[in-house]
């Protein structure tokens, strides 16, 4: 958690646009980076500024957008009914801001802003005391940027727009973010002030430079240390190259923290991950979701834990399946385990190779070793569950429960036709089908048919001719 605070600061996120280049149905801030819709990574970051409020501006399927994100409490919705530029956008805002010292505008698309960068861009201009501040990098490939453009004393005087660049323009590796901290008292007059007579005939939020400039305001620049932080995706060629820059970033984090990633390249660990200390993840593994990892676990290699909960010091081996099931600490899964929703495992549970657990409570110390289906189940402690067990948990139409008690012994290849109790301290021979409750204790089995023997019968011979 920061420990920031800027409550006479105004956020605007500026998240209007269809996203063109994307070409799809769902709107651009939507897609997600690593688990999480980039408006979620950006309402984040500016989140942990603590500022006064925040404004984001809709417009492209802006109910889509508001469903998303819900209602936080400082959160106010402006509409842009037309897009018709990044100035025009901000304007929309007027009616919403107030008392505030600073407006801060970020773009909905760059997910990879940190929340020190903007702290930074925030207290340089205050410090400053400066009318217009852009925040501006030099990415290895200036394409597409806004460029900026400084007199021969370096002082900023505009920045053009990659379609506006005459070729000297294009040339210039300085580029604008996107991102603007803006003394509130002179940002609606400037925006008023713009025009859109440009390639694209756009309200365009850089106009405010010159502008400021010719109205006898401060203007300044801050360098970003790290340009890949303003990295916006408009396209899922972006999509995929942010997502890959966030997933080092994430990795290298859970590192630094204590956690022993290896071939990290092959592994995914979603932005809403939590990982503990002296913890493995081997290769292949994908760490999705809200998953939870305790201290010393092992998982994999090639492993799947999606919204799963796990202890500390569990084992899960290579090839299995866990969603939306917790595992408590010391258990030992799969190899080849899946473990589906609602699978709640007590500590010290083995469940081997094959074996599927959905919405099942195991309790401590039992083992479901081989190649069993066990759903809508209560088993309880040090319960032993022989290969092939299956709990028949389904008539066609409705679900059925299967309580099993405490160190109940199951033989292999055994049916328990649901609902049905085994309580504590049973036997049940291998091969039966279980259609009543079983007794506690002593050892209950279906009949077996009778046992022959043919002395004389000879297996048939293959010709060998
Ligand atoms: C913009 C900047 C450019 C900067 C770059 C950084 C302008 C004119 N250009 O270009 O200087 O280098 O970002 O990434 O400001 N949006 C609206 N309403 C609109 C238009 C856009 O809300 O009418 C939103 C978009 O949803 C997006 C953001 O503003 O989140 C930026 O728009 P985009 O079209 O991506 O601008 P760029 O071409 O990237
Ligand atoms: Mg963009």
């Amino acid at each position: 958690m920061s420990n920031l605070h800027y409550p006479d600061l105004q956020v605007c996120v500026l998240a209007a646009g269809k996203g063109k280049r994307m070409r799809s149905n769902l709107p651009k801030v939507l897609h997600k980076v690593l688990g999480r819709a980039m408006i979620d990574h950006v309402l984040h970051t500016v989140e942990a500024l603590r500022p006064k409020a925040i404004a984001m501006v809709t417009g492209h399927a802006s109910e889509m957008v508001r469903a998303h994100v819900g209602q936080p409490v400082n959160l106010d919705w402006v509409i842009q009914d037309k897009q018709l530029g990044t100035g025009h956008a901000v304007k929309q805002c007027e009616k919403v801001i107030r008392d505030v010292r600073d407006v801060l505008i970020v773009c909905g698309d760059t997910p990879l802003l940190s929340v020190e960068t903007l702290a930074r861009l925030v207290d340089e201009h205050r410090a400053a005391n400066t009318d217009v501040t852009v925040l501006t990098a030099k990415p290895e490939n200036p394409f597409g940027y806004g460029r900026i453009v400084r007199d021969g004393n370096g002082n900023v005087t505009s920045i053009v727009e990659q379609k506006d660049a005459t070729d000297e323009q294009r040339l210039i590796g300085e580029v604008s973010s996107g991102i603007y901290c803006v003394r509130h008292e002179v940002l609606f007059d400037l925006l008023h002030a713009i025009g859109n007579s440009n390639a694209q005939e756009e309200y365009y939020l850089p106009d405010i430079v010159p502008l400021a400039l010719h109205a006898g305001q401060s203007v300044a620049a801050i360098a970003m240390n790290d340009s890949d932080e303003m990295v916006g995706v408009n396209d899922r060629v972006d999509l995929a190259h942010v997502e890959g820059l966030m997933q080092k970033r994430i990795i290298e984090e859970w590192q630094r923290r204590g956690v022993t990633i290896e071939k990290p390249d092959t592994v995914r660990i979603e932005a809403g991950v939590k990982i503990g200390i002296d913890t493995v993840i081997q290769a292949g593994c994908y760490l999705i979701g809200t998953t939870h990892v305790g201290d010393e676990c092992r998982v994999g290699p090639n492993a799947v834990l999606v919204n799963a909960w796990l202890d500390d010091r569990v084992n899960v081996f290579a090839f299995s399946h866990i969603h939306g099931a917790s595992v408590g600490s010391d258990a030992i899964i799969g190899p080849y385990a899946r473990l589906r929703p609602e699978a709640q495992l007590d500590e010290e549970v083995h469940i081997g190779n094959f074996v599927e657990i959905k919405k099942s409570v195991i309790g401590r110390g039992s083992k479901v070793n081989h190649l069993s289906y066990i759903g809508d189940t209560v088993m309880g402690s040090a319960c032993n569950v022989g290969a092939g067990t299956i709990t028949c948990n389904y008539d066609g139409a409705n679900k059925f429960v299967t309580e099993i008690g405490n160190n109940v012994f199951i033989g292999s290849d055994t049916q328990l036709v649901a609902p049905v109790k085994v309580a504590d301290d049973a036997t049940i021979g291998a091969g039966s089908t279980i259609t009543r409750n079983v007794a506690a204790g002593g050892l209950t089995l279906s009949e077996r048919n009778a046992q022959k023997y043919a002395a004389g019968w000879k297996r048939p011979q293959k010709d060998r001719n």
